[in-house]
């Protein structure tokens, strides 16, 4: 249902996004985004549809990271080491993980994006991520941090104060970004190099209430970051702005590899294969039979049926992933 090619579903993006972007692509003048703008119109979505759009690309993109893990525990590619769960290889289960992922990314985060009009001009996009990062390196993880010194939760203070001076890092990357795409002052830094976290099968290494359910908000925020990330960097990629496109891939690759997976070791995301496909069968079940289909009422309610009809068929594809893990869990006993 949802499969196009990458051009189309980024042309579709445009031109759902251009309207809102207009002003910002005549004030940068960019010629592309500025054709684009003055071409099309995207069509108003209700409020209560957005945030509902908002809520799903967050459980796609966290979908999408957490069954990247999952495949490589199923691959047996994350090492076990002593005092962690040992899990034999299940190279079939991997692959299934693998290509579920790419669903939830590909597919239904891309069109919930498409309906939302998420992707921009790329100095509307890299706004939108400096923003993201001023939040994350200010705020966010600088909280969390102390939090987590104050519970005791030493190892997770350490990691949020790391993750804290990255993200600053990557707002200034992004800064140096936009002057270059907006003056033509400059150039585009350098991608960052993701120094990749492997996720081995483990507990929680978290003791507080509070340091658990920051770490949860800090796992979804980076598995969102490296969602958008890799639609702005399509859409770089689409302009003929190679750098720019490099440099949100790159991120994109610290945020997912390094950040979201340091933060998955800490929270005990991975267990065996077996516990790994009971944690998505409940979550694709959820999706499919409650989340699904209640933003699917709402949004037929107010009066936004393409995003109804994306919420029913994103629903139905969940419910085959439920069944097809199920079956996976069934072979394995
Ligand atoms: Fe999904
Ligand atoms: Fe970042
Ligand atoms: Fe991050
Ligand atoms: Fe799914």
């Amino acid at each position: 249902m949802f499969r196009h090619s990458m051009r189309a579903l980024l042309v579709s993006l445009c031109a759902l996004t251009a309207a809102s972007q207009a002003a910002t692509a005549m004030a940068v003048a960019v010629p592309t985004d500025h054709h684009l703008a003055m071409r099309t119109a995207a069509p108003a979505l209700r409020a209560r549809t957005l945030a509902d759009l908002s809520t799903a690309m967050k459980g796609e993109a966290y979908a999408f990271a957490v069954y990247g893990l999952f495949a490589a525990e199923a691959d047996g590619q994350a090492q076990a080491a002593k005092g962690k769960l040992v899990d034999q290889p299940r190279p079939a289960v991997g692959e299934l993980f693998r290509a579920t992922a790419r669903t939830e990314l590909d597919e239904h985060l891309h069109e919930a994006a498409a309906l939302a009009g998420v992707v921009g001009t790329n100095a509307a996009n890299l706004r939108q991520a400096i923003n993201g990062e001023t939040y994350e390196h200010q705020v966010m993880y600088r909280r969390f941090a102390e939090q987590a010194r104050k519970d005791g939760d030493l190892e997770a203070a350490k990691l949020f104060t790391e993750i804290a001076a990255d993200e600053g890092r990557h707002r200034e990357a992004y800064r140096t970004a936009l002057t270059a795409v907006t003056t033509g002052r400059g150039t585009i830094p350098a991608p960052p190099k993701a120094d990749v976290v492997s996720v081995p099968a483990g507990l929680p290494k978290v003791r507080a209430a509070r340091t658990k359910a920051n770490l949860d908000t800090a796992l979804h925020g980076e598995a969102l970051a490296h969602a958008r990330y890799t639609l702005f960097a399509a859409r770089a990629r689409q302009t003929g702005n190679t750098a720019l496109a490099r440099l949100f891939e790159g991120t994109a690759g610290v945020e997912l590899h390094e950040h979201f997976a340091g933060e998955a070791v800490l929270a005990g995301l991975v267990g065996t294969t077996k516990t790994n496909l009971r944690t998505a069968i409940t979550g694709e079940r959820t999706e499919a039979t409650s989340l699904y289909p209640g933003f699917a009422k709402r949004a037929t309610a107010v009066g936004d049926p393409a995003a109804a009809r994306f919420f029913r068929d994103t629903a139905a594809d969940e419910a085959k992933h439920a069944s097809a893990f199920q079956q996976a869990l069934n072979q394995l006993r």
